[in-house]
């Protein structure tokens, strides 16, 4: 399979994204060319990726001193604490601003390995092989990294940008349906806010994505979705304004996974999937969207039985917490609720145009959900 690159341009350093089946066999000669002054490597990975993977990193990282350490993706990992350690431990082993930190995980390994490069040494090589979907469409571009506090999520962090991201396709055999379909809400979120013909692309292979997981479908729309994740953050690096746009669906998400205490009971991406439905649906209310661009997303959800409402997960009388939790995302800059909504299929509002009272937003959720 050709393997794709895609040549991601910012402000700081430019990088690039290579993604495809095999892409993986292209990290020893990667990093020379683009780190050429790395004598060592942190070799950071998710513990759950199948051990042959691992084999093959190692293998592409012998030419160099390779410092390795595993680590269970847990979001608790994701701490201020752990990091200090991390930096502490190789700042130990003497690594230097040349030598280069590669993770090799999710999204959790992801962002902490890129917040432990952005403050060792005020900045070490950071190298990110995303091994789940939502992290090689979502999560690995756009430099964000960042830890938990116990006052909320990502709340401690830094914009900070990979020298180089390994998208290998191979890494999606094993990971668990849940997973992919994560990573699948964002897909459809990109084709919603800004791509119209991806929407339409979507619609005939969404089954090609999630049941066949189809190689060559998985590597066009991780491109596609790259892209369109490249053209808001490039434009908005600091998130002040288009790139608010990939919030669409996430200010319902975040009120959905807080209101139930963050529990497996649902995850990220089924938040999502169900939070870009309710933008839809209050859309349609607000006049501002067709009933039929509802109904041509709504057959994705159907064609793929993909999460859609509120009801299989909470009670009517606990939808007021999640409008509690709503009020609080840290995007709002007074008591009102921020939102993202559509317009149609590739056309959003634009940010701040759509506020509405918690009041308000309740009676609606009743309504929509
Ligand atoms: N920085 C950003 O812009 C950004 C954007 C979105 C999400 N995030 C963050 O990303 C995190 C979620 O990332 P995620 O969805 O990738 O989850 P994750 O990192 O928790 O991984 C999900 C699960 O899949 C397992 N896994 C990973 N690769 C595998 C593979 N190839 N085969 C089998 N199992 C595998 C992991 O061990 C884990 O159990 C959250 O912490 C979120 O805050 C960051």
């Amino acid at each position: 399979m050709r393997i794709h690159k895609i040549k991601v341009k910012n402000r700081e350093i430019d990088y690039s994204i290579f993604i495809g089946s095999g892409a993986l066999s292209l990290l020893g000669k990667q990093i020379k060319y683009t780190c050429p002054q790395t004598k060592k490597v942190a070799l950071i990975l998710d513990k759950n990726i199948p051990g042959q993977y691992k084999k093959k990193v190692k293998r592409a990282l012998s030419g160099y001193k390779v410092y390795s350490k595993e680590y269970l993706p847990k979001e608790n990992l994701k701490s201020f604490k752990n990091a200090g350690l991390l930096v502490e431990s190789l700042l130990q082993k003497k690594f230097n601003r040349g030598d280069s930190i590669v993770a090799v995980g999710g999204g959790i390994i992801g962002d902490f390995v890129g917040f432990v490069s952005s403050i060792l040494k005020r900045g070490i090589n950071f190298i990110n092989i995303p091994s789940t979907l939502l992290s090689q469409v979502d999560s690995s571009v756009g430099g964000k990294t960042g830890v938990n506090s116990k006052e909320g999520k990502n709340l401690i962090g830094s914009f900070y940008q990979p020298r180089l991201v390994i998208s290998e396709l191979a890494f999606l055999k094993s990971l668990p349906k849940r997973e992919l379909v994560c990573g699948f809400a964002e897909i459809l979120k990109y084709s919603l806010i800004r791509d119209k013909k991806f929407f339409n692309y979507l619609k005939k292979n969404s089954k090609k994505i999630l049941e066949e997981r189809n190689l060559k479908v998985l590597k066009n729309s991780i491109t596609r979705s790259c892209k369109n994740k490249i053209y808001f953050v490039t434009r908005d690096e600091k998130e002040s304004g288009k790139r608010m746009l990939l919030n669409f669906g996430h200010t319902f998400a975040h009120g959905i996974e807080a209101a139930s205490n963050f529990s497996r009971k649902i995850n990220h991406g089924e938040a999502v999937l169900i939070g870009m439905l309710l933008a839809t649906r209050l859309s349609v209310r607000k006049r501002l969207c067709s009933n039929y661009t509802l109904k041509e997303i709504e057959k994705i959800y159907k064609a793929n039985n993909l999460p859609s409402s509120l009801k299989k997960y909470f009670l009517k009388k606990d939808f007021n917490k999640i409008v509690d939790f709503m009020r609080i995302d840290k995007k709002n800059y007074d008591n009102k609720i921020n939102l993202i909504l559509l317009k149609k299929i590739g056309k959003t509002t634009n940010p701040g145009d759509f506020r509405i009272s918690p009041k308000q937003m309740k009676e609606v959720l009743k309504k929509i959900n």
